[in-house]
């Protein structure tokens, strides 16, 4: 990693072995301009759920203060996830109601990106309004346009391979990268 280039963390919010939106997330380090090196997230899934007596009795568990590390330590960080029941996935939810109680929140002023794919029409559009409330109350700072929807995911990837093959997603998510990459360099004052 050249001393210029970023550090982006990509969330999955999925944890289906052959979810859309971890094939996206896979796909991402093909399209993302030389300015950004990308990688995967540490597993959230583990994390117990949120519960304020734990929190008191032993403090955070082992697995957040590692996401939440890996948050801090990243120039920026791009969600890529599914919607479940018009919201967030419980356990990506989860993981941000643990790191919000931590006093160095990591979330603050961390540039962030969202992505989704969906099998319906919306492409997961509600579960990025809500990750917008969300991340807003923990201070992140989103990046807006351009979005990234993949809507009727199903058609978009290779049945077999899980290949995005649909030129019009390749092309849309190479240009929310590209802006990103501009974006994170703005916010951390980056040249
Ligand atoms: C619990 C659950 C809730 C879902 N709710 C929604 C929803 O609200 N909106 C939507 O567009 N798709 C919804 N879906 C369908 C997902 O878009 C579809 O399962 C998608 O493939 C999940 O992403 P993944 O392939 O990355 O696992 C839901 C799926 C599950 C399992």
């Amino acid at each position: 990693m050249s001393d210029n280039q970023l550090n982006v963390l990509v969330v999955c919010g999925s944890l289906r072995q052959n979810s859309y939106n971890a094939a996206l997330a896979r796909t991402l380090p093909a399209l993302t301009p030389p300015g950004m090196a990308l990688q995967a997230g540490p597993p959230f899934h583990t994390i117990p759920i949120y519960n304020h007596d734990i929190q008191d009795a032993t403090g955070f568990p082992a697995e957040a203060v590692a996401w939440a590390d890996a948050i801090r330590s990243a120039d920026g960080v791009i969600i890529v996830s599914p919607e479940y029941n018009w919201s967030i996935p419980g356990g990506l939810k989860n993981a941000i109601d643990w790191v919000s109680r931590m006093k160095d929140i990591p979330f603050k002023e961390k540039p962030v990106a969202l992505q989704s794919c969906a099998t319906g029409a919306l492409g997961g559009a509600r579960m990025q309004y809500h990750m917008r409330q969300c991340l807003t109350s923990v201070d992140a700072f989103l990046f807006g346009k351009p979005e990234v929807l993949v809507s009727f995911s199903a058609k978009k990837f290779d049945e077999k391979t899980l290949a995005l093959t649909d030129q019009p997603t390749i092309d849309i998510v190479k240009q929310q990268l590209g802006a990103f990459e501009k974006f994170v360099r703005r916010v951390n004052g980056r040249k």
